[in-house]
């Protein structure tokens, strides 16, 4: 059954709002924060042989290859696999080599993207062990894989995902934190993101109190655009790419994500005053170099919309173009900053008309290639 609206405008608003308690809920079914144990149920026989795998391999379309992308790093360090990520048309289109000793892993909100299922068979057809990270309960995908694990977001209506995003984000940090158990020389990053975990979903909360700030920012500035660039580096490329998705699809608005070590190879070009730029530049590793990014738009004109930590004062912010979020580590990180992006999105889809929950020429479940 279709759930209702309640007091929201739209679905892609509650879905947004509904974020911190999903989250929430997630982490009370699956994290014992004291022991650091995960609870995957069915799932959690099958940690051994994932373990012993060559190579994790991700497979996923849309945003939730964006989800698979930011969270690569963190299988990386915790896990002692290599991991690949493939969007699924282009894993098709390359012929991949399946082995018998990779874990394809299908990442998917609808469970019915037709590209994942094919993607799907072609690795059984050849052997290949298969895992499904599903949100809807018994879809294809979490039928046909061998194993998986519901992210449990809830119905969403809204076709540009928000709380499915959310979701597949913390799961992911779930797998790589229980894949990497046991390993003592990642001990204290482990329970660095357990105890991270645990504050989320408030931090979740606070920062949705930026809604009104956001609104305002995106009639003041932003919504009679014709083009935006996002910027991001590190683990928030991805928030980037996602962010740039959502602007696209429910504004309208043509929006390109760009990795800020890479404006100066050529996209500098495009800057100028009339040219909006939000760049995220919260503090991780990468951030004294995003700082140099932030240089090169101003010296060329630019204006650019900061989004960075509270009480950042690294950048010279005198017009409130400036959008606070809180600190988390790194890896969570991606979780609150695409908070303030989905509602730029949604606000600058409601304020040019748009149909915010159902976009013209796109579907929540893309089941043809
Ligand atoms: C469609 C949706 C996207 C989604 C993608 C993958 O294009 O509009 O929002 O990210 O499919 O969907 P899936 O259900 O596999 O996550």
């Amino acid at each position: 059954s279709i759930p209702s609206k309640g007091t929201y405008a739209h679905y892609m608003q509650k879905e947004i709002y509904e974020q911190p308690e999903i989250i929430e809920a997630a982490l009370k079914d699956r994290l014992d924060v004291e022991s650091g144990k995960i609870d995957f149920q069915g799932l959690g026989q099958h940690m051994d042989r994932i373990r012993t795998c060559s190579k994790i391999s991700f497979i996923a379309c849309g945003s939730s290859y964006y989800a698979c992308l930011a969270m690569q790093e963190l299988f990386e360090t915790l896990t002692n696999v290599t991991v690949s990520i493939d969007i699924a048309s282009s894993f098709l289109d390359k012929l991949s080599h399946i082995s018998a000793d990779v874990a394809y892993v299908f990442v998917s909100q609808s469970g019915e993207t037709a590209e994942c299922l094919t993607a799907l068979q072609y690795c059984q057809k050849r052997g290949g062990f298969t895992i499904g990270i599903v949100n809807v309960v018994d879809s294809s995908i979490a039928r046909l894989t061998h194993c998986g694990l519901y992210i449990n977001a809830g119905v969403e209506i809204g076709v540009a995902t928000t709380k499915a995003y959310t979701s597949q984000l913390v799961h992911l940090v779930l797998l790589a934190l229980a894949l990497g158990a046991g390993n003592d020389s990642t001990h204290d990053r482990r329970r660095e993101i357990t105890k991270g975990l645990q504050r989320l979903p408030e931090q979740m909360r606070r920062i949705l109190t930026l809604d009104s700030s956001i609104k305002e920012l995106c009639e003041t500035k932003l919504m009679h655009k014709a083009n935006m660039l996002v910027l991001g580096r590190g683990y928030q490329y991805a928030t980037a790419l996602e962010a740039s998705l959502k602007i696209k699809e429910v504004a309208y608005i043509h929006c390109e994500a760009v990795l800020t070590g890479e404006l100066k190879h050529g996209v500098l070009a495009l800057v100028d005053d009339n040219f909006s730029v939000v760049m995220i530049a919260t503090r991780d590793r990468s951030f004294e170099r995003s700082l140099n990014g932030y240089e090169q738009l101003l010296s060329h004109g630019g204006d650019p919309i900061i989004l960075c930590q509270e009480g950042e004062t690294a950048f010279n912010i005198s017009n409130g173009h400036c959008i606070e979020v809180l600190e988390t580590v790194d890896c969570l990180q991606s979780v609150l900053n695409i908070i303030p992006l989905q509602l730029m999105s949604y606000w600058l889809g409601v304020l040019r008309n748009n149909s915010v929950d159902f976009p013209r020429h796109v579907a929540k479940s893309v089941t043809v290639e």
